[in-house]
């Protein structure tokens, strides 16, 4: 038994150590379910420069709830996925903006039960957005255009490797 208090020591400090971590590390004015982002699956292979509703250059992450079917290809996504796009300034130093979405059991049946956000950097570096209503004008403009995704569950994906490529 006395051999185990160094180790309580060491979790007690790893614990601490992990927790002032994640403090240090929480992004200011973005959503729970959006901070932390970086640490999820990132699904495109290399930083992605195609030029389409979002400015490049970026790369799209997803939670452990979408993951799986995302690299499976099986759809449509389970309830709780998260997406966020990382959209950089043009010099691709600074996140410039996180175009978000995730799937809400029953929240809009008509555009696939997506919810969507836009966090915007501020110039001091936190963030401002939020997830927005069904009824938005923001909501009617992203959904209606990932709308022409509908086979593979409102996700693009384009940006990953082709499923013949990984093959
Ligand atoms: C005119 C079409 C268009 C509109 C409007 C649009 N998107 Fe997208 N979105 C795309 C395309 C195309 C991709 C995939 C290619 C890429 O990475 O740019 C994409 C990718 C995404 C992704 C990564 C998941 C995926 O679909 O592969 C997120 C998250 C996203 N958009 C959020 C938003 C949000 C939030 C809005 C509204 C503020 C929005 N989008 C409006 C076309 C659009």
């Amino acid at each position: 038994m006395r051999n185990s208090r160094p180790i309580h020591l060491v979790l007690l400090v790893a614990a601490v150590a992990a927790s002032l971590t994640a403090v240090v590390a929480a992004q200011q004015g973005v959503s729970d379910d959006v901070d932390g982002y970086f640490s999820w699956t990132r699904l495109n292979p290399q930083r992605n420069f195609i030029e389409s509703a979002h400015p490049a250059p970026k790369d799209v992450y997803v939670n452990d709830a979408g993951a799986q079917n995302a690299l499976d290809r099986e759809f449509p996504f389970a309830q709780g996925t998260v997406f966020v796009k990382e959209v950089m300034d043009d010099d691709g130093l600074q996140v410039a903006m996180l175009p978000s979405m995730r799937k809400v059991a029953d929240f809009d049946p008509d555009g696939n039960d997506w919810q969507y956000a836009m966090f915007e950097r501020q110039d001091d570096g936190s963030f401002s957005g939020e997830w927005v209503d069904v009824d938005s004008d923001m909501h009617a403009m992203c959904s209606s255009c990932h709308a022409n995704a509908a086979d593979t569950d409102y996700a693009f994906l384009t940006y990953m490797l082709s499923p013949d490529a990984a093959d």
